[in-house]
C-alpha cells in the first residue's frame, strides 16, 4: 500500500517537473533549466515505475535501460544539428510503435477480460483508439523521417479523391471499432489487426501527401500525435503519469503546430487532414526580372564599415556552414565600431523550430539583439545593410507578391526594404521550398558567393585590417 502511495507522490512530482520543463523551454534564458527539470522528472518517473508494485523481471528492465541509454547517448552525441528533425521524427515513430504494442499487450492480458462489462468496453475503446493513433504516428513518422533524410522524394504524393479515400478508411476503422468492442475474450483480434493495417496506411498517405516546405508543421503535428498515443497507452496501463505527460506533449505539439501554421500562412485543419501542399503549387511560376550582381568580400567589408545599422538574417545555410561563431565575432567587431547590429529570426528558418536561436545561443550571441521577424520587419526600411546568411525561402518576396508561388502567403522577412542587401550563399540554387527567389534580382541586392563560414571569415579579416 505504502509503495503505491509513494509511487503516486513520485508521479505527481514528475508531472510538476515536466510542466516546469515545458515552461522553461519557452524562452532561451531558461531553456537549460527546463531541460534539467525534464531529465530529473524522467529519472523519477522511470524509478517510480520500475520499483512499483507488481513489476517483475528487474534484471531485464535494467539491461534494456542500459542498452537504450548507450544507444541514445551515442546517437545524441553523433547527430548533427541539421539532422535533428530526422532524429525527432524517428523517435516519434518509436512512441507510436510502443502505443501499438501496449495496445496489443493489454488486449491479450487476461486481466482485461476479467473486468466488469462497462469497464471492459471502456478499456477496449482505449485499446482501439490507442492502437489507431499509435499506428498512424508510427508510419507517418517513418515517412517524415524518409522525406527529411532525402530517402523519399519530398514532393507531395497527390491523387484524385484521396480525401474521400481517407474518409472511407476512417469510417471503416469506426465500424471495425464497434465490432471489436462487441467481441468477447480475444475474439476481436482480427478487427484489431485490420484496423492497425488501415491506420498504418493512413499514416503513410497523410504524410506522403505533404510537400517539403510544409514538413516542419508535420514534424510538430507528429510530435502531438505521439503525445496522444502515449496518453492513450497511459489509459490502457492505468498509469496517471503517462496520461498527464502524453497530454502535455500532445497539446504542446498541437500549439506549436498552430504557431507554425500561422508563421507559414497554412490552414491548421488541412495539415491534420494532410495534403495541403498542392493548393499553392498550381499556376505558372513568375519569370525573374532584373539582373543578378555580385560583390567580393572586401567590397562587403567596406559597405559594412560605412553602415550605421546592420541586420543579419540567418538561415539553413548558416547551420550547414557552422558559421555562427565567426558571425558573432564579426558582430562584436561591428558593435565595437558603434554600429547597431541585430539578428532577424524567421519562425521556420532552418530545419527545426528554434534552429537559429539554438545556434546563435551556442555561439553566445546575446539574446537582446536576436529579434523575431515581427519585431524587426518594421525597422528594415531604415536599415542600411541586411546580410542574408544562408537563408533563402524566408526572405523570398514572392511569398507576398507571386500568387503562383508555393510559399505565397507565408510571412517573410522583408529584407529587400533595406538600403542594401547582401545575400551570402554558394550559388543561385533554390532553398527548401524549391522556388526561385526574386530578391536576388533586386537592384539593391548584391550576391556574395561562397560557403557562409569562409565568407564571413574573409569579411572579418578585411574589417579587422
Ligand atoms: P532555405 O530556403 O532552405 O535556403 C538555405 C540556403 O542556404 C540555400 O539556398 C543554400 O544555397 C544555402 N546554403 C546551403 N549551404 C550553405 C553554405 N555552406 N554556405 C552558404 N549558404 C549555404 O533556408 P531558410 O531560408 O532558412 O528557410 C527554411 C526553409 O526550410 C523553409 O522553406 C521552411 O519552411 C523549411 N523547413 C523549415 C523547418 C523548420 S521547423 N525551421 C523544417 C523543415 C523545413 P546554396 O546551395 O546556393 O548555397
Amino acid at each position: 500500500m505504502i509503495v503505491k502511495e509513494i509511487q503516486i507522490a513520485a508521479y505527481l512530482f514528475s508531472s510538476i517537473l515536466f510542466i516546469l520543463s515545458l515552461g522553461g523551454l519557452s524562452s532561451q534564458e531558461s531553456a537549460k533549466r527546463g531541460v534539467f527539470y525534464g531529465i530529473i522528472g524522467m529519472i523519477i518517473a522511470v524509478l517510480a515505475t520500475v520499483l512499483g508494485q507488481g513489476v517483475q523481471g528487474h534484471v531485464y528492465i535494467i539491461a534494456a535501460i542500459a542498452v537504450a541509454s548507450v544507444i541514445g547517448t551515442l546517437l545524441a552525441r553523433k547527430v548533427e544539428m541539421t539532422s535533428m528533425p530526422q532524429l525527432v521524427a524517428i523517435l516519434h515513430s518509436f512512441v507510436g510503435l510502443a502505443a501499438v504494442l501496449v495496445g496489443f499487450g493489454s488486449y491479450l492480458d487476461p486481466k482485461t477480460h476479467a473486468l466488469g462489462s462497462t469497464e471492459h468496453t471502456i478499456h477496449l475503446v482505449e485499446v482501439f483508439i490507442g492502437v489507431f493513433i499509435g499506428a498512424i504516428t508510427f508510419t507517418g513518422s517513418i515517412i517524415a523521417w524518409g522525406k527529411l533524410e532525402g530517402k523519399i522524394r519530398s514532393k507531395p504524393l497527390l491523387y484524385p479523391g484521396r480525401h474521400a479515400v481517407n474518409i472511407v478508411m476512417l469510417l471503416a476503422c469506426i465500424v471495425l471499432g464497434v465490432m471489436f468492442t462487441r467481441e468477447h475474450g480475444t475474439d476481436g483480434m482480427m478487427y484489431l489487426y485490420i484496423m492497425t493495417a488501415i491506420a498504418c496506411f493512413i499514416g503513410v498517405m497523410l504524410v506522403m501527401a505533404i510537400g517539403g516546405a510544409d514538413m516542419p508543421v508535420v514534424v510538430s503535428m507528429l510530435n502531438s500525435y505521439s503525445g496522444w498515443a502515449a496518453s492513450a497507452a497511459g489509459f490502457m496501463l492505468g498509469n496517471d503519469l503517462l496520461i498527464v505527460t502524453g497530454a502535455l506533449v500532445g497539446s504542446s505539439g498541437a500549439i506549436l503546430s498552430i504557431i507554425m501554421c500561422e508563421a507559414m500562412n497554412r490552414s491548421f485543419i488541412s495539415v491534420i487532414l494532410g495534403g495541403f501542399g498542392e493548393s499553392s503549387s498550381t499556376g505558372e511560376a513568375q519569370a525573374m526580372e532584373g539582373e543578378v550582381t555580385a560583390m567580393n568580400h572586401e567590397e562587403v567589408a567596406d559597405l559594412l564599415k560605412e553602415a550605421k545599422s546592420v541586420v543579419i538574417v540567418p538561415g539553413y545555410g548558416m547551420a550547414v556552414a557552422k558559421a555562427q561563431y565567426p558571425i558573432f565575432e564579426m558582430v562584436q567587431v561591428l558593435r565595437k565600431a558603434g554600429k547597431k547590429v541585430r539578428f532577424a529570426i524567421h519562425p521556420v528558418a532552418g530545419r527545426l523550430p528554434g534552429h537559429m536561436n539554438v545556434l546563435l545561443a551556442e555561439a553566445n550571441v546575446p539574446y537582446d539583439i536576436v529579434l523575431e521577424m515581427d519585431e524587426i520587419n518594421e525597422d528594415l526600411p531604415e536599415t542600411d545593410v541586411v546580410m542574408v546568411i544562408g537563408a533563402n525561402d524566408v526572405v523570398n518576396p514572392g511569398a507576398q507578391d507571386d500568387p503562383s508561388s508555393p510559399i505565397y502567403g507565408m510571412p517573410v522577412i522583408e529584407a529587400w526594404k533595406a538600403e542594401k542587401v547582401i545575400v551570402m550563399k554558394r550559388s543561385m540554387s533554390v532553398g527548401y521550398a524549391g522556388v526561385e527567389n526574386p530578391l536576388f534580382y533586386k537592384p539593391n541586392t548584391e550576391m556574395l558567393y561562397g560557403d557562409a563560414k569562409v565568407s564571413v571569415e574573409k569579411i572579418l579579416s578585411f574589417l579587422k585590417a
